[in-house]
């Protein structure tokens, strides 16, 4: 049996099967590429769905993981620790300068945070709900699928945590009239990413901020996805709201890029929040870790560095161009592309011929065509597939995947 075989067969016979995964088994990565078993090369543009924002094997990654956990990997949060107070000075910085943070594991963690702070916050005036939008991904707790709006992700496990309801995304008159006594909150992605990449407005972040303001919620985004310079800013709404510099959000939560590979969540609240969640009401074992810390610091100070959020303004809007070119080129084929920085959506036309025989959506179908032309990018939806590169994605990296782009569409159009 072959060496992928028998990784596969390993994983498929002993790990509960939550997640379809792909056809590939790979070993290990260098920046932006991977390797699989039989040392077949990918250029990996989904960075492990927003994650490894650094690429693959970073050499001062990994020394200063190594450094840390020769010194200290883990003791609790009922001590003081160096690295969590210099990433949370950090996080505030980057945050505006003024607020504090949380650190927990996970996406769907940072979101329950969320979820307590405005309960809590809300709890004498009975405002106990949370407004979402549809189309929206908040994690797989039972509080995170009861907030998301999406109904796959909430079967057979009813009843749903009380308390969320869902309103059209970018629509301020729905979102309006479903606001009622028990509203407490409101919380959106800054960019909707598990639904196909569909990007607020500033219209509609000053709309929702005008109508938590008047009719006292709080704006909660997050950020899990779009955060951590993906959109050329720390955080996705501040380069949505870049002409805006008085917008502020009341809190926002973080994850996926936050500790550049390792598992990291957190959330930042306003100072008006920041004292909401005090001693016994919340907390997790692991949350800001030295070890995840000091990794997550040295992310940063790379970022800052080498002018990372600049690369990701810059070879973000090149592939774009580039894919609207293609676009233009086979409209049978791809209809639209989407985004900010280096978090796209590429929407394929629909009734593609080379894909009606299969059952798969067409999102699924093109990523593995585009898996055996060597490149990693991450299905969303039914028709849409991203590109979430690393930061440090260089022009002839872009280049090397808007090759096999191209030559998989081409083949797909003739
Ligand atoms: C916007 C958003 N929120 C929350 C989550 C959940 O994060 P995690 O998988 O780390 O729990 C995700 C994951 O894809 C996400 O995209």
């Amino acid at each position: 049996m072959s060496n992928a075989d028998s990784i596969k067969q390993r994983i498929d016979a002993h790990v509960i099967p939550t997640y379809s995964r792909f056809d590939l088994a790979l070993t290990h990565g260098e920046g932006c590429h991977v390797f699989d078993t039989d040392g077949k090369r990918y250029l990996d543009l989904g960075s492990g769905i927003a994650t490894a924002c650094l690429g693959h094997g970073h050499p001062e990654l990994a020394t200063a993981l190594t450094e840390q956990a020769g010194k200290l990997t883990h003791v609790s949060n009922l001590y003081y620790t160096g690295p969590q107070g210099l990433l949370a000075e950090k996080l505030v910085q980057l945050a505006g300068g003024r607020g504090k943070v949380f650190f927990c594991n996970s996406g769907a963690e940072a979101n329950e945070t969320l979820y307590k702070l405005s309960r809590l916050h809300n709890h004498e005036e009975g405002q106990f709900e949370i407004l979402t939008t549809l189309g929206s991904f908040h994690g797989r707790t039972l509080a995170g699928i009861a907030a998301t709006g999406q109904t796959k992700v909430k079967e057979g496990f009813a009843p749903a945590v009380e308390g969320f309801r869902h309103v059209p995304y970018g629509d301020l008159d729905a979102l309006s009239e479903a606001i009622s006594p028990a509203t407490g909150a409101i919380l959106v992605e800054p960019i909707q990413g598990e639904s196909g990449v569909h990007c607020a407005t500033p219209q509609y972040l000053l709309g929702l901020r005008e109508l938590c303001d008047e009719r006292n919620l709080l704006l909660l985004l997050d950020e899990v996805q779009c955060g951590h310079f993906r959109t050329g800013n720390f955080f996705g709404w501040q380069t949505i709201m870049s002409a805006y510099p008085d917008f502020t959000p009341d809190a926002c939560s973080m994850a996926k890029s936050l500790a550049a590979g390792l598992p990291m969540g957190a959330i930042w609240t306003s100072e008006t929040l920041q004292d909401v969640l005090g001693p016994g009401t919340h907390g997790t074992t692991f949350g800001g870790t030295p070890l995840v810390c000091a990794h997550a610091l040295k992310a940063l100070e790379i970022i800052e560095r080498d002018g990372l959020a600049e690369n990701a303004t810059d070879i973000g809007s090149y592939i774009a161009e580039q894919i609207g070119q293609l676009i233009a080129a086979h409209p049978a084929i791809l209809q639209e592309v989407r985004g900010l920085g280096l978090m796209i959506g590429v929407e394929l036309a629909e009734n593609i011929a080379a894909f009606a025989e299969s059952q798969k959506p067409a999102s699924v179908q093109i990523v593995n065509r585009l898996h055996e032309a060597g490149l990693i990018t991450i299905p969303a939806g039914a028709r849409v597939f991203r590109l979430l590169p690393p930061l440090n994605i260089t022009k002839a990296d872009a280049d090397e995947g808007l090759s096999i782009i191209e030559d998989v569409i081409k083949e797909l159009a003739s």
